[in-house]
């Protein structure tokens, strides 16, 4: 199997790249060597390696910056999409596609399945729909997987962000009104790379999150207690950024696939483990 892979240095990405199957040949892209923005470059790459499966890990994902830095968001999350969707079109191959719980608008108060109606509340979430939109429409073998909260031991996540905090030993704000499905990052990898091999068929939008709906505040707590710091320097607070978030984004499928998730806390431990390395 060869796979293009976009983004490879990100989080999800670097997760991927790590646990890709040894008799996968991977040629991996970062933002310098293909810009997904560049339709030349993108048409150029898939005529040059002629890949089995291009995995577009790539996107613009400051939920936050996004607010005033729609062109560029829509650049990337949609019009970059659309230049793989398409390439990928005309070589015949399949796309596999990342996108988000933000694409719903949380009211809805029960898990969201994939055969729920879309209203992103904010830039980023309406980007990666036009993303999703574009993809499917200019590439029928398109398998976009939606996920949320992803989190390792590596880069800039929500996980790693908490754990800094609570290491200065000041108490910070985190909210308690938003609830999603945190995912580990190497549950996704697994998951995605299982996607490939053993449902080549499998078109269209799939969710996959971590198993345990939670607040971000109780996620912090978890993490902060996992790491024996003091869970006192946690505080509830009410939403101060710039991007509205969904109350509720929590997903499920209506799939009848079963791809392994660690229990909320082994991923936490795991990831903890792995900082120690
Ligand atoms: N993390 C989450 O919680 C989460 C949740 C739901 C969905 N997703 C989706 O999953 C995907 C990957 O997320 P992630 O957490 O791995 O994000 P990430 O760590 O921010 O990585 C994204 C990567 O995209 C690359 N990139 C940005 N603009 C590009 C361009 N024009 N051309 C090529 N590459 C470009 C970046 O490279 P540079 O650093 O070089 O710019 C970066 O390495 C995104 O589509 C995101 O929307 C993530």
């Amino acid at each position: 199997m060869r796979i293009l892979m976009t983004g490879a240095r990100g989080q999800i990405g670097s997760q991927i790249r790590k646990m890709l199957p040894d008799d996968w040949e991977l040629i991996a892209t970062d933002s310098k060597t293909l810009d997904i923005t560049h339709a030349d470059s993108v048409e150029n790459m898939l005529s040059v390696f002629q890949p089995d499966v291009v995995m577009n890990t790539a996107g613009y994902t400051n939920v936050d910056a996004a607010e005033n830095d729609l062109e560029k968001a829509f650049t990337i999350n949609a019009q970059g999409v659309l230049n793989l969707a398409r390439s990928a079109n005309q070589h015949g191959v399949k796309m596999l596609h990342l996108s988000t719980d933000y694409v719903f608008d949380g009211t809805k108060y029960t898990p969201y399945t994939e055969s729920n109606y879309p209203n992103p509340l904010n830039i980023y979430g309406k980007s990666k729909l036009a993303g999703e939109v574009a993809a499917l429409s200019a590439n029928p073998a398109t398998l976009i997987v939606r996920t949320s909260g992803v989190f390792s031991a590596v880069g800039n996540n929500f996980l790693t962000t908490v754990l800094n905090n609570a290491k200065q030993g000041k108490a910070f704000g985190v909210v308690d009104e938003q609830i999603c499905c945190p995912t580990y990052a190497a549950d996704l990898a697994a998951a995605l790379i299982t996607l490939v091999r053993d449902y080549p068929q499998m078109r269209g939008l799939y969710h996959f999150t971590g198993g345990t709906a939670l607040s971000w505040y109780d996620f912090a707590k978890k993490i902060v207690t996992a790491a024996g710091l003091d869970t006192a320097l946690v505080e509830k607070t009410d939403s101060t950024s710039q991007a509205t978030r969904p109350k509720y984004s929590v997903l499920a499928s209506e799939y009848d696939i079963r791809l392994p998730v660690k229990t909320i806390d082994e991923a936490i431990a795991e990831s903890l483990a792995a900082l120690q390395e």
